[in-house]
């Protein structure tokens, strides 16, 4: 896939995947929102600022990080973390919000709403809504507002609107169809910051070139410390923004394997895993044609995951073209694996990895022995791990009385 620049198509189509899968009313605003995109894209003073606030407030570049005693314990290869969870708010999502932040205020929009699974995506909107003075609501689902209480305190301390969400599963994918149904009703003064490469064009796209400063940074930092590119990149995809942020700037890097980590659960059963690639087939899900976890009839299927972040039916559209052209391949983790590598990161480096990051971590655990000595591997570090100790701590109680 050497084209990148052309993909997706104008309607955001990635190959067969993709689109804009929406209500009549949601296409003027997306239509909207996707010149506006353009238009800022190539204007200069645009990426002045963005590349400002990236540097002076979120604090990147973010380390490309040697993870010595990693290496050394596992023995096959030389193991670099990427540190997104040193960004500002204590993960990557805050890098997409600052850009479409940006991109609302360009379209005199002075209300964010977002939707939130781990938190992290809603803490980084209400962030920046604090930052450019804006108003905010953060949709949530009751049961994800349970496991990230810390996150739903610091959303409500940087003054945004905490929307609890009662309908089906509790979790992200009620909160998405909350927050657009917010957007429709309030479309004049509202953007909707979504917070992964999933939903209608443009947000894949979109929220992938937001994120792929991830990648650029890597590459660049690979270079300069082992004077080549890495052999391997390992990241965790919930919908997929991180991922895809660090792989992007790789994709025409055909010698280097670009590796995603789905959240397996309990097992690959239906309702126990967020696996789409393991337990899901085509289908359509909140505006876009991908990988979905459904029954026979269609019906969305519920998930499960240790982790909130990476708890939804539906993975990232491009995501899917890019395993159809073997250019990335997935894998999924148990729970049991993902807290093993919070546990054993903690204990090599002196980091808490969030409970997604660490499923990437897992993997690598499990395969490094049939890796080479000198190979470079790049793991997406995506976050921080204090927002879970809660649910690590409730994880490991259950795990002893044997549920
Ligand atoms: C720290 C962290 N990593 C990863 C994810 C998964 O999202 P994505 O696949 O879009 O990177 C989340 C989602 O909330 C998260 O908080």
């Amino acid at each position: 896939m050497s084209s990148k620049i052309k993909i997706p198509d104008a309607h955001g189509h990635f190959g067969p995947y993709g689109g804009m899968f929406v209500p009549e009313t949601l296409m003027t605003p997306l239509n909207e929102l996707t010149e506006e995109y353009e238009r800022a894209k190539r204007d200069p003073a645009f990426r002045k600022e963005l590349a400002y606030y990236l540097n002076e407030y979120v604090g990147r570049p973010t380390p490309l990080y040697y993870a010595a005693r990693m290496s050394e314990a596992l023995g096959t290869a030389k193991i670099y973390l990427k540190r997104e969870d040193l960004c500002h708010t204590g993960a990557h999502k805050i890098n997409n919000c600052i850009g479409q932040a940006l991109l609302a205020r360009r379209m005199k929009k002075n209300r964010l709403i977002a939707e939130t699974g781990a938190g992290q995506h809603g803490v980084a909107t209400a962030t920046v809504a604090a930052m450019f003075g804006m108003e905010c609501t953060v949709y949530m689902g009751k049961v994800d507002m349970e496991r990230q209480a810390l996150n739903v305190f610091r959303m409500e301390r940087l003054g945004a609107t905490v929307a609890p969400v009662t309908a089906g599963q509790q979790t992200l994918k009620e909160a998405i169809s909350e927050a657009m149904r917010d957007w429709v009703t309030n479309v004049r003064s509202t953007h909707y910051i979504l917070g992964s490469v999933l939903g209608s064009h443009p947000y894949p796209m979109m929220v992938r070139d937001f994120q792929s400063v991830i990648g650029r940074e890597a590459r660049k930092q690979c270079l300069k410390k082992e004077g080549r590119l890495p052999d391997r990149l390992i990241a965790c995809v919930g919908g997929g923004s991180n991922a895809m942020g660090l792989f992007y700037a790789f994709v025409d890097d055909r010698d280097v394997e670009m590796i995603g980590v789905e959240a397996g659960g309990r097992g690959i059963r239906g309702g126990e895993h967020a696996a789409r690639f393991a337990g899901g087939r085509l289908g359509v899900l909140q505006g876009t044609k991908t990988y979905v976890l459904q029954d026979k009839d269609g019906q969305i299927q519920l998930t499960h995951s240790v982790s909130a972040g990476l708890d939804y039916a539906a993975i990232g559209p491009e995501h899917a073209l890019l395993r159809d052209l073997k250019r990335a391949t997935y894998a999924h983790v148990s729970d049991k694996e993902a807290v093993k590598a919070v546990n054993a990161l903690c204990a090599w480096e002196g980091i808490l990895p969030a409970l997604e990051s660490a499923h990437a971590v897992a993997y690598v655990m499990k395969q490094a022995k049939t890796w080479k000595k000198d190979d470079i591997v790049i793991i997406n570090l995506s976050g921080r791990g204090d927002k879970d100790v809660m649910q690590i701590a409730e994880w490991e109680r259950q795990q002893k009385a044997g549920n």
